[in-house]
């Protein structure tokens, strides 16, 4: 069963340049395609749905390509509220979320603050994240705090950006490449991965009943013998 999942949303430029479109209009197509992934997951009984939208190295892009995905954010808070308040959907994100551009961070913390009650699904929108980032933002909380005690495992996990959200049970990469982008390092250690070639624009229901089916086929042992 799956509880958590995550996606890498990859294929938006390829998408739009094999129709001869902008990566905007790749980005924007990607976009529209969030409430489809979010129906489906919820379809299929899923509690936890984070989506890498922006990563620490995106910052690196083109200025028009990174001003057109901030806009993206901003209007996807503001035009999904509705939808997310009727269908109780929770919104949330994880990152160096201080870094973006004050409009779109003014839209998501009002749409964050209005759907903080609802529990079907919760909708984490990896911002200005890295794995690595959130790693080393956690030892620094860690320092800060002049904490003296050995950490285990468990007290790392409280310094993370969400700790109260389980780990993911399944990863799905969109746009075929076989990689983690410095995504959730600490929280995949023992997710399940599937690949698809197809283009996250293209995402539909029956992409995930596919990750979900092959999902369903795996032994999941978490380094042991036998535990299912
Ligand atoms: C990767 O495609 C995708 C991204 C860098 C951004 C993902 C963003 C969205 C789906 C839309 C905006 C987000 C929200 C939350 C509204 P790519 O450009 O790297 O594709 P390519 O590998 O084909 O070039």
């Amino acid at each position: 069963m799956v509880n958590h999942l995550a996606i890498i949303m990859d294929g938006n430029g390829r998408w739009a340049e094999e129709r001869g479109l902008s990566r905007s209009d790749g980005h924007r197509a990607g976009a529209r395609q969030i409430g489809v992934a979010a129906r489906a997951a919820m379809n299929a009984g899923i509690k936890y749905l984070t989506l890498y939208a922006f990563s620490t190295e995106n910052w690196k892009r083109p200025k028009d390509e990174v001003t057109v995905l901030m806009e993206l954010i901003s209007e996807f808070a503001k035009s999904e509220l509705p939808n997310m308040l009727r269908d109780g959907v929770r919104l949330r994100t994880i990152g160096r979320t201080a870094d973006l551009p004050p409009a779109s961070r003014a839209a998501l913390e009002f749409a964050i603050k209005q759907t903080a009650n609802n529990d079907k699904l919760t909708i984490n929108i990896a911002l200005s994240y890295g794995g690595r980032a959130e790693i080393v933002d956690a030892v620094n909380k860690i320092i800060a705090e002049k904490r003296t005690a050995p950490v285990t495992e468990q007290d790392f996990v409280s310094y993370l950006y969400a700790p109260d959200i389980p780990d993911p049970d399944l990863l799905i990469r969109t746009g075929g490449e076989m990689r983690l982008s410095n995504f959730l390092l600490w929280e995949l250690s023992y997710a399940e991965l599937y690949v698809t070639e197809t283009y996250w624009p293209d995402f539909t229901e029956e992409t995930l009943e596919q990750a979900l089916a092959s999902f369903g086929g795996r032994k999941r042992r978490f380094g042991g013998l036998n535990k299912k």
